[in-house]
């Protein structure tokens, strides 16, 4: 099914609207230099190739998520496909609920929203010809972008899912962005393929695993969803220091479905947060991990009243 001048003049809007706004969803005035290689690789990345045919739209309509069928309502499904902020779910339950209809189910797969994919590529910020890892491939819509800034055969992205990563595999060589793709469970990441200079998660964690601080290169950074005490997910930009540790800070607030390994739900000092935390103040902790485990610390900058 042909999308063609459709598709292109919604990408093209889409890139304007993203361009047009001055700030980002941090609130920080944009870095055109650091957008512009994104504005080229969504323009030039067709996002309606990476969409399965049926999706669910997020939201509950009569109790369940209404399935977007492209075959029936190709307007719709188009339409749907170049939203900036709105995923929509592509597998629920692991995969054990069929895309057949309106359905009630725990999202396990997404595209994730433009915007969340573009804002966490910016703050990866991956330069040409640098090896990159990305954990949780999906459509293999980001890949396919971060892929179109550092080459073909320099990402390898893993997916948990072997039925998503055999569409994903697909779809990639089908565009011809030379990613390699692994079915597998990322939280071990893919050691074959490292170091890597860049490593990006696009399921959330609650323990930053240690194979990921392994396999990043010295320098390098590795861009993840953080789960907060807050009710909400952070995502953090940590830097490998060199000595078997990483750190860094949040940088913005979102959601993400969880890692499949990590979906119990613990409290927060488990996982290295203060028994007293400050939601105002998420901006202001900094998240330290190596082999053995994780902190997070407020910062003692805040000015004195
Ligand atoms: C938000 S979706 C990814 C969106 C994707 N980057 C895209 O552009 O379509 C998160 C993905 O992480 C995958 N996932 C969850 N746990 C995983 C794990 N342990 N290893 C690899 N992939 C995992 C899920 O199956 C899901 O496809």
């Amino acid at each position: 099914m042909t999308t063609g001048p459709d598709a292109k003049a919604l990408r093209e809007r889409c890139a304007r609207e993203m361009a047009g706004h001055p700030r980002d969803y941090l609130g920080v005035r944009r870095d055109a230099a650091g957008f512009g290689w994104l504005r080229e690789a969504f323009l030039a990345v067709r996002r309606e190739d990476f969409v399965p045919d049926r999706v669910w739209w997020p939201h509950l309509e009569d109790g369940a998520c209404p399935l977007i069928d492209r075959a029936l309502a190709p307007r719709a499904w188009l339409k749907s496909v170049y939203l900036l902020r709105t995923p929509l779910i592509t597998q629920l339950d692991d995969g054990a609920t069929a895309a057949t209809g309106p359905a009630v189910g725990a999202f396990t797969s997404s595209i994730s929203s433009i915007t969340v994919t573009v804002e966490a590529l910016r703050v990866l910020a991956p330069q040409p010809g640098e090896r990159v890892l990305e954990i949780g491939t999906g459509t293999g819509y980001s890949a396919a972008l971060l892929a179109r800034r550092t080459g073909p055969g320099t990402v390898t992205s893993i997916e948990i899912s072997a039925d998503l990563a055999e569409a994903a595999r697909r779809r990639l060589d089908r565009a011809g962005a030379g990613v390699r793709v692994i079915a597998g469970d990322g939280e071990a990441g893919h050691s074959e393929g490292g170091p890597y200079q860049r490593i990006i998660a696009t399921a959330s964690v609650r323990r930053i695993p240690p194979a990921w601080i392994a396999q990043l290169a010295p320098g390098g950074t590795l861009v993840v969803p953080l789960a907060s005490p807050f009710g909400c997910d952070l995502t953090v930009r940590l830097t490998a220091v060199g000595d078997g540790r990483v750190t860094g800070r949040p940088v913005a607030t979102v959601e993400y479905m969880r890692l499949r390994g990590q979906r119990v739900p613990e409290a927060g000092q488990s996982y290295g947060w203060p028994a007293d935390t400050d939601p105002e103040q998420w901006a202001r902790y900094t998240i330290t991990a190596d082999a053995r485990g994780q902190t997070v610390a407020l910062d003692d900058d805040r000015p004195t009243p």
